[in-house]
């Protein structure tokens, strides 16, 4: 009997819609072609249902989307609805709730893409991001005092328990092992400045590291000083361990480093619950509804949740079939630079799996 997966799918906004329907075609292949099936169930959450309704997330959300075997999104971001609102209100809510807790941002770049690197090439740049993703400044705890006079203040705290540092580095740790290529964990801190927050995280970095994975590597990095050798050096790099501000801001650079937001693909997984991919750039309002937006990165999200269901051959075919595309068909990644439109792209993935 062939497996059969519930995908909750969640469009979103701008020019999501149009990249999920390129995801949803690949995966559909991939399905087709290895034996398994997909069944999608479609969810209106983002910027036009909340300007039309005033809700951001129904309350029932979390836990129902809790129910599928994993969600898939575009992305969330509208231009007339003030920044914070639905990111909060959608994205975060979903990672918080679902207990989310890794960001898993690969930073590959795929030949023939073009890398802003001068005399770096695929082999050069092939290293993962494990960004915590459900505390530090995320975590939202602080606060206005005095607002609107001139002694204002503002704080947000960056805020950091054990149990949640551990479960993530224990989780890069597991992954450097299971990925198998330099064996080389880098934590990412702040050390000389944030002493007791990334301080925490020193400790618990080489206690779990010298206990428990002594085959690993064990590196440690600045944040400012990580984004030198991205640029510089990436081929230093395996995979990179750090907390979810420091993971969201270097995973930027990363995927700019990779051809760009078009191709850059994420994961927030919950390891013993209900994962969620989405391309990690925004919702590009101004290229909605023209056909020229990227899908790879939806696609290459698809290929991450295939992965993460288990179908891991489906999974290197899609990802084999990227691989050619981008070698072999497209002329650019960004947005109506790939002389292919959106769908003629998806086409062309989908052919190859
Ligand atoms: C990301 C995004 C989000 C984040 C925003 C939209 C809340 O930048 O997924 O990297 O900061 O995590
Ligand atoms: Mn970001």
């Amino acid at each position: 009997m062939s497996q059969t997966y519930n995908i909750a799918v969640l469009p979103g906004d701008g020019t999501g819609p149009e990249v999920v329907v390129e995801g949803v075609k690949v995966l559909d292949a991939a399905a087709a072609k290895f034996g398994f099936k997909l069944n999608y169930q479609y969810y209106d959450f983002g910027g036009d249902r909340y300007l039309a309704t005033g809700e951001v997330l129904p309350e029932n959300a979390p836990t129902e989307l809790g129910t599928y075997d994993a969600i898939f999104l575009g992305a969330i971001g509208h231009p007339d609805v003030k920044p914070g609102i639905l990111e909060k209100g959608i994205l975060l809510k979903l990672r918080f709730e679902l207990d989310q807790y890794i960001n898993l941002r690969p930073v590959k770049l795929f030949p023939g893409v073009p890398t802003p690197l001068k005399d770096k090439g695929p082999e050069h740049i092939d290293y993962v991001v494990v960004r915590e993703n459900t505390g530090g400044l995320y975590t939202g705890i602080g606060g206005f005092t005095m607002k609107g006079t001139p002694d204002e203040v503002a704080v947000q705290s960056m805020v950091y328990n054990r149990k949640q540092v551990e479960r993530a580095v224990r989780y890069a740790f597991e992954y450097t092992r299971k990925r198998n290529k330099k064996n080389t964990l880098a934590l990412c801190g702040k050390t000389n400045v944030l002493t007791y927050v990334y301080d925490l995280w020193e400790r618990v970095f080489h206690e779990v590291g010298r206990a428990d994975f002594p085959d690993i590597k064990r590196e440690y990095y600045h944040v400012d000083a990580t984004c030198m050798w991205m640029v510089k050096n990436p081929e230093w790099f395996d995979v990179i361990v750090t907390g979810n501000m420091f993971g969201d801001i270097i995973t930027d650079l990363g995927a700019i480093t990779q051809g760009g937001m078009g191709i850059a693909a994420g994961g927030n997984i919950n390891p013993f619950g209900v994962s969620m991919f989405e391309p990690i750039g925004g919702s590009a309002p101004k290229y909605t509804g023209l056909g020229v937006i990227n899908p790879l990165a939806a696609i290459c999200s698809g290929q991450m949740m295939l992965d993460h269901l288990g179908e891991t051959e489906a999974a290197a075919a899609v990802e084999k079939s990227v691989m050619y595309v981008t070698a072999n068909k497209l002329k650019g990644m960004g947005a109506g630079k790939m002389g292919h439109s959106t769908s003629q792209v998806g086409d062309m993935v989908a052919e190859g799996v």
